[in-house]
């Protein structure tokens, strides 16, 4: 156990310091977050759609899921890693949840999960079960057609109220943190305010207890269009594209690769395949 970040000390940073979190899908990104400072490191079911070229989060599977999970697990030192568990794979039953929360901790090595919406019954089986959770409220990418699109939830009075009352349930049920995505600045402002686990927003306003954002988001590697809330830190994909372009025009004319990026005989073994070549001239 050399990780060093915990569930207990994720719990503990409410009214002490904002936690950063970061999505990781393999041993690249979790390094990129680790080495940023990154408090965790969320394998987030987004894999589906930045990583995997789904257009929405429901068809990642869990199996998926673990195969992501493992590598970033052989990447990460320092953060807390969260599993994000995918579509189908908690909704048919409390045991189908647990087995599955299980699976995430026993086969990849995560530190906690994570599943989307209000399911109180879940969360209590999965933490007598020894499983961490982390709760999702507001607009929840597995509930798509459901809100009928990506749309901003809580946006009624009486939705932001029934959005409160489903986090204080989360808290109740045992859930170590919440992320609150896709809803009113006020609205995650209120319900940072109502409860004593942390909340953890994307889309949900700075009153929240911590940031998270999709990674290829954050670093221009998504494709557009992107989120109101997120401003790229960096343009790495026409980064990318520029570098590729570049390699195979010199590829097309014959540059690449160099002498310096050639291997070579050793240079006895140079000169006679030189007199070899010459004798058969
Ligand atoms: O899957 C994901 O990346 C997420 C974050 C957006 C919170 O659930």
């Amino acid at each position: 156990m050399d990780h060093t970040v915990t569930v207990p000390e994720v719990r503990s940073a409410k009214g002490e310091r904002p936690l950063v979190m970061i999505t990781a899908y393999d041993a690249p990104t979790a390094r990129w977050g680790e080495s940023a400072g990154a408090d965790i490191l969320l394998v987030g079911d987004s894999l589906a759609m930045v990583v995997l070229g789904h257009d929405s989060t429901l068809s990642v599977t869990l199996d998926e899921m673990l195969h992501h999970a493992r590598a970033v697990m052989r990447a990460s030192r320092r953060c807390l890693v969260v599993g994000d568990l995918p579509f189908g794979s908690y909704q048919t039953s409390v045991e189908q949840a647990v087995e599955s929360g299980v699976r995430f901790l026993r086969e990849a090595g995560v530190h906690a999960v994570k599943l989307e919406g209000l399911w109180p019954e879940r969360v209590e089986a999965l933490v007598r079960s020894g499983i961490p959770v982390m709760g999702h409220l507001g607009l929840t990418p597995q509930s798509v057609h459901s809100f009928g699109g990506y749309r901003v939830q809580g946006r009624e009075v009486e939705d932001a109220r029934a959005l409160v009352a489903a986090a204080r349930e989360l808290e109740a049920a045992g859930c170590f943190s919440i992320v609150l995505e896709g809803v009113p600045a006020e609205v995650g402002e209120a319900v940072t305010a109502e409860v004593r686990i942390p909340t953890i927003g994307i889309g949900a306003g700075v009153g929240c207890d911590g940031q998270v954002l999709v990674v290829h988001d954050l670093l221009g590697l998504s494709q557009p269009p992107r989120p109101r809330f997120v401003a790229p830190y960096a343009r790495l994909g026409d980064a990318a594209v520029t570098a590729i372009s570049r390699w195979a025009d010199d590829v097309r004319g014959r540059r690449v690769p160099t002498g310096e990026q050639s291997y070579h005989f050793k240079p006895r073994a140079a000169a006679a395949w030189r007199r070899r070549l010459i004798r058969e001239a």
